[in-house]
């Protein structure tokens, strides 16, 4: 395992920022003030307002209100001078069919304003940093697989030695191997910049991530390291058994029950009592503290359960 010191510590500042489409409300108000770095996911449902909010961040599309400042830089009143420091791969955003991936790097690097024969070199290393196989270095990209056209996506905002980096799904559609390639390439990348995506895995957020940003219905409900996520929950700790009835009330805490058995959400002092009397009854169990999976259901899923 590689070890990088994080440098980079952006800021996120938001106040009273809103986007509506045709009325309807996508995202905010929000009002923030975060520190990000490293990696920082931004996760929630379907229709949570992700991809809108990476795209204002991005001066890809302007708010219907309010201010935003990244890096010490209004968003809104000075985008130019914040596009020299970004660059995104927009959610399902294809590369060009009828270019090669070197074309297609270069390009992109040269409407940046590098040179012919440097746009050419540097292309040449994020194509082999991001692992794409040098076959493919000259072939046309329509010729390349699903997987490869995002390494592709992913190689031109990395050439591009933006400091922020946002990718909308980048790993979405992703055979296991590949996602921990893309794993493996954002974990040596955020050593010297901040990458902001966005992603369904949750187990991706969770092994990746150096700041988590949790958004439901427009707000952002939950923000921090993956341990301020949980310390900041009623029921931090987690019990799975794998029998569905063990006779034990829970006082203190939330039972779930599945097909496998059950999960008990709960605290600590209460976890401790819960556990002498497994042991007792001698059920199996496992302990520990709850996953962002279990995060995401108490803050988002029971809401929607409570809807229907
Ligand atoms: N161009 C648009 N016109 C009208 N409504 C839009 C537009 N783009 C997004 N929306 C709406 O805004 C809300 C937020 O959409 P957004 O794409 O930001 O969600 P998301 O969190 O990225 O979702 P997903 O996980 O599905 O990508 C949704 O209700 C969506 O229907
Ligand atoms: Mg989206």
């Amino acid at each position: 395992m590689e070890h990088y010191i994080i440098i980079a510590m952006v800021e996120l500042k938001c106040s009273g920022l809103l986007k509506k489409y045709e009325g309807k409300r996508a995202l905010g108000p929000l009002n923030l003030d975060l520190k990000l770095s490293g990696i920082t996911s931004i996760i929630g449902r379907n229709g949570a307002g992700k991809t809108t909010f990476i795209r204002i961040l991005a001066t890809e599309l302007m708010p219907t209100k309010g201010r935003v400042e990244l890096d010490g830089i209004d968003v809104i009143n000075n985008p130019s001078e914040l596009r020299n420091k970004i660059a995104i791969v927009p959610q399902e955003s294809r590369p060009i069919p009828w270019m090669t991936p070197i074309q297609i790097v270069s390009s992109y690097l040269m409407l940046r304003g590098v040179g012919l024969k440097e746009a050419k070199m540097k292309a040449v290393d994020a194509l082999k940093t991001v692992g794409l196989d040098e076959k493919f270095f000259n072939k046309l990209s329509h010729k390349l697989s699903g997987g490869m056209k995002r390494e592709l996506m992913l190689a031109t905002v990395i050439a591009s030695d933006a400091k922020i980096i946002f990718l909308d799904e980048p790993t979405t559609g992703l055979d296991p191997i590949s996602r921990k390639e893309v794993w493996r390439v954002l974990n040596k990348l955020k050593k010297d910049r901040l990458i902001i995506l966005t992603t369904h895995y949750l187990e991706e957020a969770e092994s990746l991530s150096d700041y988590i940003i949790l958004i439901n219905k427009g707000k952002v409900i939950s923000a921090g390291t993956l341990a301020d996520l949980i310390n900041s929950l009623k029921y931090p700790y987690s019990i799975r058994a794998s029998a569905k009835r063990v006779g034990i009330r829970v006082r203190n805490g939330v039972v779930i029950k599945s097909e496998k058995g059950m999960q008990i959400l709960t605290t600590e002092k209460s976890a401790k009592t819960i556990i002498e009397k497994l042991i007792k009854k001698r059920v199996e169990f496992s302990f520990g503290k709850v996953s962002l999976d279990d995060i995401f259901y108490t803050l988002v899923g029971k809401e929607y359960e409570n809807e229907e």
